[in-house]
């Protein structure tokens, strides 16, 4: 499969929201990436449902909801309401990890975990043919604008390993400090599905980084 890019909502300008949404639409970009934080899973707070009622009106594309807040099984029906494509669900976040993946399905929404640096994918192990997407973070969660972390090619083939025996249609999205430099590795290593904040917003034209990191070629 062709890999997919998905411009991170939080680096945009909240002050031109619908300027960047349509700079999205118009683009070679995937997916609308939309980062949901709670102050207390990670030390930031982003947005909620009113920002992201907005974006669904304007979108034309679908919306990847990482949900980085703790207790997320109290709000996967409002964000399925509220339009979501995909709802990424935090590992470290979920004691009853098999219930909250079989509510996002129940929904309606494609399923996913993330996994923070340091959660081994060895974790995975049980509940990965029960996925559409796993989302490796490539950064600790909080912050667009962050270094990636090496050893984040190492979990995703490990992961690519894994999924090739139990589930080869599994999505591996990356996400934190992806870009130019680094997306033909990651493509090589097993990812299929690309964040980029940071990377697209500060470039000169976000829109021609968007085909930049979409026109990197596949094997
Ligand atoms: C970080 C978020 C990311 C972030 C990526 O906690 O999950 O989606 O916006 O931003 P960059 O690409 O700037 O690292
Ligand atoms: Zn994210």
């Amino acid at each position: 499969m062709k890999h997919l890019v998905a411009p991170s909502v939080l680096s945009a300008d909240f002050g031109n929201l619908q300027r960047d949404v349509e700079m999205i639409n118009a683009s070679a970009a995937d997916w609308f990436h939309v980062d949901v934080m709670d102050g207390v899973f990670v030390p930031n707070i982003s947005f909620g449902f009113p920002v992201m009622e907005a974006l669904k009106k304007h979108a034309t594309k679908p919306l990847d909801v990482h949900l980085m807040i703790v207790n997320p099984d109290q709000f996967i029906s409002r964000f399925a309401e509220a339009g979501a494509y995909s709802i990424t669900v935090h590992y470290e976040a979920c004691t009853h990890l098999h219930r909250t993946i079989q509510a996002i399905h129940n929904s309606g929404c494609k399923a996913s975990v993330a996994l923070n640096p340091h959660t081994p994918v060895d974790l995975l192990q049980d509940i990965i043919g029960d996925l559409d997407m796993v989302l490796i973070m490539s950064v600790n969660p909080g912050f667009g604008g962050q270094q990636f972390i090496p050893n984040t090619l190492n979990k995703v083939m490990q992961l690519r390993n894994m999924a090739n025996r139990h589930n080869p249609e599994l999505i591996i999205e990356v996400d934190g400090g992806v870009g130019e430099s680094n997306i033909a590795t990651l493509i090589e290593t097993g990812a299929n599905a690309f964040v980029a904040g940071n990377a697209i917003f500060a470039a000169p034209s976000p829109s021609d980084m968007i085909a930049a990191l979409k026109s990197v070629p596949n094997g």
